[in-house]
């Protein structure tokens, strides 16, 4: 719950404001561009809402913060926009909200499946969500990309009987995962779904490939709003600098036009121009161990 006497100055006047709790994860400014923006090291309030869209999306980042470092001053709305939780992307493919603060604000994404549900990375553990996955038949699959935002995948495992996926080198975080990818290659886990060992960022790291057009890329790979472009960085690389640009080069082979990182802006483009996107980004990071500008991946 965010605290009125903790705002920020930087905050225009008015309904919304963020608190000294931020961490500059970058959520609200991925769902409400038009309210928040970044300064320094956090997020604030560069433009009170006007439309109802823009109001109903500042109260989506509102419930999505994972610190609940956005508050407003009157009664708070949110409970009119929880429903909106999770949010269709594309057909059957929905971005869960609620990011936990154990996974530093990570996206977590959500699949509806004939054959069974799947969760990518994991949000807080709420009942709403909890509800919203009963709803259409639960979770079967829970596909972690990295140790950093596995946050409560062991209760919706528990809750759901779900089995967790994970890479053997991030099985540590997760040590009661019900499937264990090892190696380098891709491994075909159902059809439809091919994992993608994506070494760099952690050592075990993965993304998953659906239908060959969703790329759940957890930290790997992320669209920046500040290039206009596909992204990496080494700022935030904790375990091989040189392995991510290996790995970013194996996806080369892929085809995909939906990039959903865990944490970095979402993209949609044709796979024509992801592929042109992500050429020039492995030609950037082999140019220079520093990918000049691409401090994190709230830099934008
Ligand atoms: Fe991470």
């Amino acid at each position: 719950m965010a605290d009125v006497r903790k705002q920020l100055s930087e905050n225009v006047k008015g309904e919304f404001f963020v608190d000294s709790t931020c961490i500059n994860c970058d959520v609200c400014r991925q769902l409400a561009p038009e309210t928040f923006g970044e300064a320094d090291d956090f997020s604030y309030v560069y433009a009170q809402p006007q439309t109802d869209e823009q109001w109903r999306r500042a109260l989506r980042a509102l419930l999505a913060c994972p610190t609940g470092s956005i508050g407003t001053l009157g009664t708070n709305n949110s409970k009119q926009v929880i429903n909106d939780f999770p949010i269709q992307i594309e057909n059957e493919v929905y971005y869960c909200g609620f990011n936990s603060p154990k996974s530093y604000g990570g996206n977590s994404y959500f699949i509806k499946h004939a054959d069974g549900n799947w969760l990518i990375d994991s949000p807080k553990f709420l009942p709403h969500l909890v509800r919203k996955f009963e709803e259409v038949g639960g979770l079967k699959y829970i596909f972690l990309t990295h140790r950093d935002d596995v946050a409560e995948a062991h209760r919706y495992a528990t809750k759901f009987n779900a089995k967790r996926i994970i890479h053997r080198f991030e099985l540590s975080s997760q040590p009661a995962s019900e499937i264990v990818i090892d190696g380098d290659k891709p491994v075909q886990l159902f059809p439809e779904f091919l994992t993608i060992p994506t070494s760099g960022h952690t050592k075990g790291h993965c993304v998953l490939l659906y239908k060959n057009y969703f790329l759940f890329t957890g930290d790997h790979l992320w669209w920046s709003r500040k290039r206009n472009s596909l992204s990496a960085s080494e700022e935030v690389c904790w375990y091989s600098w040189p392995d991510q640009i290996k790995s970013m080069e194996k996806l080369l082979q892929f085809r995909f036009e939906r990039v959903l990182p865990g944490h970095g802006q979402r993209m949609q483009l044709s796979s024509h121009e992801m592929h042109q996107h992500l050429t020039h980004l492995v030609a950037r990071m082999k140019s220079s161990h520093d990918v000049d500008n691409d401090k994190s991946w709230s830099d934008d």
